[in-house]
This record gives C-alpha cells, structure tokens and sequence, in this order.
C-alpha cells in the first residue's frame, strides 16, 4: 500500500495547533452557540429555563455539563422544521433520515453550513490520504441521506474529479471503477463486500484495480473487515463517523498514516462521553455514550445531543484534537441474550475469523421456549460449499462465538449468495422474536 500520509503544510493549521488554542476556540464558540440556541429555538429556550441555566453560566468548557440533552425524539417532535434557528428562507437545504416507523427527522443547513460541511469533509478526505486532482467514486446514496451530497460537496472542495455514483448496480460500479480508475471510493463498508463480489463475478482481480483509499463509514464496522477489505483491494481502508443530527459525514475521520479512529474536527464539535443510564458526563478513556455540541452550525443548532454510539475519547496522535474508538456499536443496537451483552459488530469479528465463510451475515433475534435466542445466517464460500465443509464452519463459528462472547447461538451456512446484500447502510438483526 501507497504511503499517503498528507504533507503538514496541507493541514489546516488548527488541525495541529496546540491544546490551548484549540480549547479556548472551543469555549468562544460554544459561548456563541449556546446563545444562538437560547436566543432563536423556543424548544432550547424553553429547556434551559426549566433546567435553570442561561447562556451566561457557560464561562469554561466544563460548564456545559449543567446544560440539559437534546434527543433525536425532540426533532420528531419539532418536525419538521421546528428547530431551525434561522429564518427557513435561509435553509439553503434540508437532508432528512428515512426514519423506519413514523415521521423522519429532517435537518436544515445554511449556506455557511453547507461551506463548513464542504470543508470538513474535504478536510476528512485529505486525512484519509485523498489528495485534489485525485479521482473520487462516490457510492454513497444520493437523495435525502446525507452520505452522498456530503461527500460530493467535499470531494469538490477537495478539488477532485467527483463520480457521483450513488448506490446500486453492482456491475455498473465495477464497470466505472475499472474504466474511469478513480484512486478513492467513499461508500459503506457493507456495500464495498458486494463491489468486491462484483469484481470477483466479472473474473476482475481487485488488486489490480486502480483503488488506494476506501472512506468507509455510516454503519459500524471493525478492524477485521478493514484487513479483509485492505487486502482484497490492496488499498488503504479509512474510518469516516457522522450522523445527519450534527451535520453528517465528516464529524471525525481516521488519519491514513495512524488508522487508530477517527480523530474528531474539534473546531466545530464539542464531544463528551457520558454514562447512558446516569447522565453523568464521563473523563476521557471511559466508555459511555457519545454527546456531541455544534459550535458553528446556524442552521440547527445541536446543545448536548445524544448520539446512542457507544464509544470513548482518546488522546490526539496524527493530529493535536482528541479521536474517538472505532464505535462498537449503538445503544439500540444492543441484544441482551441471557444477561449477555451482543453487539452486531461481534459476530461480525467472528465471522470474518472463521474459514469458509464469506464476510456477509445477518442476526436472528428469535424466541426458544420463554427465552431470547440468537440464529446467525452466513454463507459458504464457493470453495467451501459441500456439506462437511459448512457443517465444520458452523461448528467453529459457534463456538467461536461462545467462546469470545459468551452465547450460544445456531449458526445457520446458507449456500454462497444466500445473506442479502445491502446497497448502503446494512441489516445486521431481524426480531422474530414473539411479542408479548
Ligand atoms: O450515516 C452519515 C454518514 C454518511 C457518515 C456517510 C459516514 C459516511 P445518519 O444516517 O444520520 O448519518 O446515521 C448516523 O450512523 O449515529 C452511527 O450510529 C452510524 N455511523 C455513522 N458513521 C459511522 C462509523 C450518516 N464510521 C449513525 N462507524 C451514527 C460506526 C457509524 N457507525
């Protein structure tokens, strides 16, 4: 692999100013957003009053923490533009979550947004070793989800030639990657296991493919799917994190030279980690929930926005500003399995430890007697699809399971091609569990 590592003098200063610096541009901003908050959101004013505390309490970064939270519930019920700070003729656009049940959460951007968003991704682009005049595939889905037009703006603030790909059509992103040779691709994790299907359909060897960088983010994915992803396509394979509440791609991303998590743009988000059941906010090195506050956004401003992924906050290495663990997984996403905590993100390390098996899986939530039992479905690889050989795979990947997580569970060897394959954000647990 290429050593990408970005030149200093290309960094944004701030990227690489000290502590100080970066802390007392904090407290400026977050004295300004709070207010912004207070002074134009009847929601933020109206919690603040009632929680007892004003703007003028925040006098240091650790005053935040008498702030109360916001919840993704508030937008839902300030839907859909209830939260706005600015005049709606100053929302220059607005992004919107598919939301599985009920209204989705929209979220609003003005052209200042938009500017910063365009930064902080082309910022995340060069930290993943993407350079101007690179040639970018951008396979993130286009449309109401953030992914695809947040990547696009940045991948043109980069001053790359943008592919504006979306997701789906396998065949047809294998075919421009192999005639248009863009050297980065931004997509899911998930998905980049189907283009590298779609490779192997074509008879292409994805080694030879003119990839270097993969910006992998949206969905939660671990250091094992990065090695099988880095070697199958000889490329480096990078963390983006965003969520569309805070502004989207490009909250944090991973530098290319340390792939040790995504270091978080401080400059224009206040992270804390807290205790998810207590509230309490939590030093830095400990699990908890991640809680993040908007310092420049205009259009939605975000006090204390809890996130539900579960990560924790590390010291800066590549960069001065602090990174986050790769996340493990969101709260909801947790299964309780005989007083046992599973996240999807486990199987998936289990998975991609075991031989025979291709990295596709999906969770089974169902009922056995009175109790919750968990069926993982995976498939054969096609070398290894006779019947001794998938019943050995399963064998050993159910008691990988239960040896390193600590459940046990039915593993179920579908024949190569039996997991659906996702075209962005993947499905990792269906609930056939019986209700009530
Ligand atoms: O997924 C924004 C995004 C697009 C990020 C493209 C990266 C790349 P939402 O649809 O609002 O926004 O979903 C946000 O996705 O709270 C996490 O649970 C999860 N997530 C996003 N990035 C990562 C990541 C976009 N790198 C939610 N690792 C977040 C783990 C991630 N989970």
């Amino acid at each position: 692999m290429k050593d990408l590592a970005p030149r200093k003098e290309d960094l944004d200063p701030i990227e690489i100013a000290s502590i100080d610096e970066i802390r007392s541009l904090q407290l400026d901003r977050l004295k300004w957003s709070v207010r912004h908050a207070y002074d134009n959101v009847p929601m933020y004013r109206k919690r603040f009053d009632d929680a007892g505390v004003h703007p003028d309490d925040l006098q240091q970064l650790s005053d935040l923490s008498k702030f109360p939270f916001t919840y993704k519930t508030d937008l839902r019920d300030n839907y859909p533009f209830g939260l706005f700070a600015v005049p709606r003729e100053q929302i220059v656009r607005v992004h919107a979550s598919s939301g599985t049940t009920g209204k989705p959460t929209v979220v609003g951007y003005t052209r200042n947004d938009i500017d910063n968003w365009a930064d902080l991704v082309a910022r995340s682009m060069r930290a993943s070793g993407t350079r101007a005049g690179d040639i970018v595939h951008i396979a993130y889905g286009y449309g109401l989800f953030t992914g695809g037009l947040g990547a696009h703006y940045g991948a043109e603030r980069l001053g790359a030639t943008v592919v504006p790909v979306s997701g789906g059509m396998t065949e047809r992103q294998v075919t421009l990657i192999t005639d248009f040779k863009p050297t980065t691709i931004m997509v899911t994790p998930s998905y980049m296991l189907n283009i590298l299907e779609g490779f192997h359909k074509a008879g292409l060897d994805p080694r030879e493919s003119s990839l270097n960088v993969g910006i992998f983010g949206a969905e939660p994915w671990t250091d094992s799917m990065r090695k099988e992803v880095e070697a199958a396509f000889d490329m480096h394979a990078v963390d983006i994190y965003g969520l569309s509440e805070i502004m989207g791609p490009g909250v944090a991303n991973e530098c290319v030279e340390t792939k040790d998590g995504p270091t978080i743009w401080e400059d224009h988000f206040f992270p804390e980690i807290i205790d998810p059941e207590t509230g309490e906010t939590l030093p830095d090195g400990e699990e908890g929930e991640l809680v993040f506050t908007t310092l420049t956004k205009e259009g939605l401003p975000m006090i204390r926005y809890r996130t539900r992924d579960l990560t924790r906050l590390l010291p800066g290495t590549a960069r001065s500003m602090r990174r986050m663990a790769k996340i493990t997984g969101r709260s909801d996403d947790m299964m309780i399995l005989r007083g046992v905590n599973v996240f999807p993100t486990q199987i998936e390390e289990q998975v991609m430890a075991t031989g025979g098996l291709a990295p596709h899986f999906l969770i089974e939530l169902h009922t056995s007697g009175r109790m919750d039992a968990m069926r993982v479905h995976v498939e054969a690889t096609p070398d290894a699809a006779d019947e001794a050989s998938r019943a050995a795979s399963a064998r050993m990947l159910s008691k990988r399971i239960k040896d390193v997580v600590g459940v046990s569970t039915e593993v179920v060897v579908g024949d190569p091609g039996a997991v659906a394959r996702s075209e962005g954000k993947a499905r990792r647990v269906v609930d056939n569990r019986q209700k009530g």
